[in-house]
């Protein structure tokens, strides 16, 4: 397809992201996450174009005590983090022109987390959240321009691009309810009362030394609800 259309950017959003199912199938995440944009890369040097490809905050293993900045070392703890850190090298080794673009949280889309939230809530589901995973919630539309706006200014390499702001899960749960009129209340829990195959970073959180942060989390979490009213 890409020597076919011969596109100036090729953005790459394909992803295997069930982090816990990836335990059990390393072999095929790491085709998606790995291979499958090795290739793309290849291609995309072949015929000159520029690839965005997006990565994870779960590269790193989340011991550390601050937000994860660019040239920190990655440490995944799970296959999912693996396989993408995998992605991550072999896009970069091909030598293509490669706009790297770490993330977390990405919320917006029809089954993201507050939307997932909501539906619950209105079911009249009880809701328990992890509180001491920490990640900054991030809006897909200041994500993609973002994207855009990095590719425009020619930026290489790997660039963190999050909102504002880093918090637990068990927040980012009260603060869409709350957007939306919803009483119900968010139970906080531990991770280690949420059994799950993937362990996750206690510290998912992401700051950038190459860009600026995205707008604060609550104003795009405040946008996106207003779109749903
Ligand atoms: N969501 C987050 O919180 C988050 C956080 C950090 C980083 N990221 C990264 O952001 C990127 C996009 O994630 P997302 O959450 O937006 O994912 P998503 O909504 O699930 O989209 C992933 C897409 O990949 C496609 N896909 C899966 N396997 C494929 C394959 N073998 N060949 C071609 N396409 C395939 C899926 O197609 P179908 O719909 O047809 O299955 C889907 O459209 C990924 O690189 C992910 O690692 C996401």
């Amino acid at each position: 397809m890409i020597a076919d259309r011969r596109p100036e950017v090729v953005f790459n959003c394909a992803a295997y992201n069930a982090v816990d199912r990836a335990e059990k199938e390393p072999a095929l995440a790491r085709a998606i996450n790995a291979e499958g944009p090795g290739h793309v890369a290849a291609a995309c040097r072949r015929h000159g174009a520029t690839l965005v490809h997006f990565s994870t905050n779960f590269v790193f293993d989340g011991a550390d005590d601050k937000p994860y900045l660019e040239a920190d070392e990655p440490s995944p703890i799970s296959a999912y983090g693996r396989s993408k850190l995998e992605g991550e090298r072999r896009v970069l080794e091909t030598g293509a022109h490669v706009l790297l673009v770490r993330t977390a949280a990405v919320f917006g889309g029809p089954h993201s987390f507050p939307q997932r939230i909501l539906d619950r809530a209105r079911s009249g589901e009880k809701l328990r959240v992890v509180s001491d995973q920490h990640v900054n919630p991030t809006y897909a539309k200041d994500l993609a321009a973002a994207a855009v706006e990095l590719v425009e200014d020619g930026m290489a390499g790997i660039v963190h691009a999050v909102a504002e702001g880093c918090t637990g899960w068990d927040d980012f749960a009260r603060a869409a309810l709350k957007e939306l009129g919803v009483s119900t209340p968010v139970e906080s829990v531990g991770s280690a009362a949420y059994a799950s195959a993937a362990r996750r970073p206690f510290n998912g959180c992401l700051a950038t030394t190459r860009y600026r942060p995205l707008r604060p989390w609550r104003e795009a979490l405040h946008q996106w609800a207003s779109g749903l009213k």
